[in-house]
């Protein structure tokens, strides 16, 4: 009998603790500890045992049967801690799902993407050109003399070997004008790169959008028609803009573009500081001396070019008075504008 009740609690301290299930638990209790158990069954056969042996057989059997209902505690509370760890690791699969944020293009990509759709739709074809320039097309071929301000390494980031970070888009008029004949209407955006301290309204990174067209008998009102055009379509069908005198290097004649602020529409605000205008880049006919540096009879062709601030048409149609907020990468900000 001995032997019979040894190998039972074997069995149980073998199969209680790999049971998996409550009610796999409680299959095994009725087993070892019910009534009809072998346990139980061995208890009742006690008679059968000399005389001088029942007493330790009864202790022995008391004794095993305590441990197999302990077994059984314990694996009890084992698998009640499970459930309540995978429930804490929300794998609780009753539970609703938890929604999952959507990312959002950025706000300047998503003006860039709509300034390019407004000008393929006005007939302007996108080139797209390199941000490591070389000094020619950066500033040489667009008539800017070699003692010119902007080629200052105060401004301008030089590489080696003549090269530069481009400080503007023009230099994509020379790319596309030797590549190509005239007609030419293209736009070229994309990356720029300046010498400037970060403040509220520069950046050393920026985006600009250069347009150049060039055929017979371009004169400014082309200029001027397609710059209104687009900017009703950027911010809306009662915005203007106006030319103010400037000079650029490679325009003759040469203006700054000023936008009627969006925001008092002329009568004077914080915005425009008062002044009724805002700007936003610079314009004129393409000088004939850049023209001859790529070929064009400048007696035959004629043409316009303008180049404008992505940045800067961000800031006015999002209402950001700080460029440096395009660039934070804070979410609070960033998703305002999805
Ligand atoms: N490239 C000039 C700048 O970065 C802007 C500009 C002025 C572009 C006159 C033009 C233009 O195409 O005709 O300040």
């Amino acid at each position: 009998m001995k032997e019979q009740i040894q190998e039972i609690l074997e069995e149980a301290r073998r199969s209680i603790p790999s049971c998996e299930s409550d009610k796999d638990l409680e299959e095994l209790r009725i087993k070892y500890l019910g009534k009809k158990s072998s346990l139980s069954d061995l208890l009742s056969k006690i008679g059968t045992v000399l005389k001088e042996k029942r007493p330790q057989m009864g202790a022995l059997l008391n004794k095993v049967k305590k441990e197999i209902a302990q077994l059984i505690e314990q694996k009890k509370l084992v698998l009640h801690e499970q459930a309540d760890a995978t429930k804490a690791q929300g794998l609780d699969v009753t539970m609703p799902g938890r929604p999952l944020p959507i990312g959002a293009k950025h706000p300047l990509y998503q003006i860039w993407e709509e300034i390019e759709d407004i000008f393929i739709n006005l007939g302007f074809e996108v080139a797209e050109g390199p941000e490591i320039e070389s000094e020619y097309y950066n500033f040489d071929a667009l008539n800017t003399p070699s003692w010119h301000p902007a080629r200052n390494p105060q401004d301008t980031f030089y590489l080696k070997g003549g090269m530069l970070l481009r400080t503007q888009t023009s230099p994509m008029q020379i790319r596309v004008m030797e590549k190509f004949k005239p007609p030419i209407k293209i736009i070229s955006t994309g990356r720029c790169y300046r010498v400037d301290k970060v403040d509220p309204s520069h950046l050393p990174v920026f985006h600009q959008v250069e347009a150049l067209m060039v055929g017979e008998g371009i004169t400014m009102s082309d200029l001027k028609g397609a710059l209104d055009s687009f900017v009703k379509r950027i911010f809306s069908a009662d915005t203007r803009s106006r030319f103010r005198p400037h000079f650029f290097p490679f325009t003759e004649p040469s203006a700054e573009i000023d936008l009627l602020c969006i925001s008092c529409k002329g009568k004077g605000c914080k915005l425009c500081k008062n002044s009724g205008w805002l700007e936003m880049g610079g314009a004129g006919m393409v000088d004939p001396a850049v023209l001859e540096e790529v070929g064009y009879d400048p007696e035959k062709y004629t043409g316009y070019a303008f180049g404008l601030g992505i940045e800067r048409i961000a800031m006015l149609r999002y209402g950001i008075s700080d460029i440096r907020k395009l660039v934070t990468n804070d979410l609070r900000i960033l998703s305002q504008f999805q």
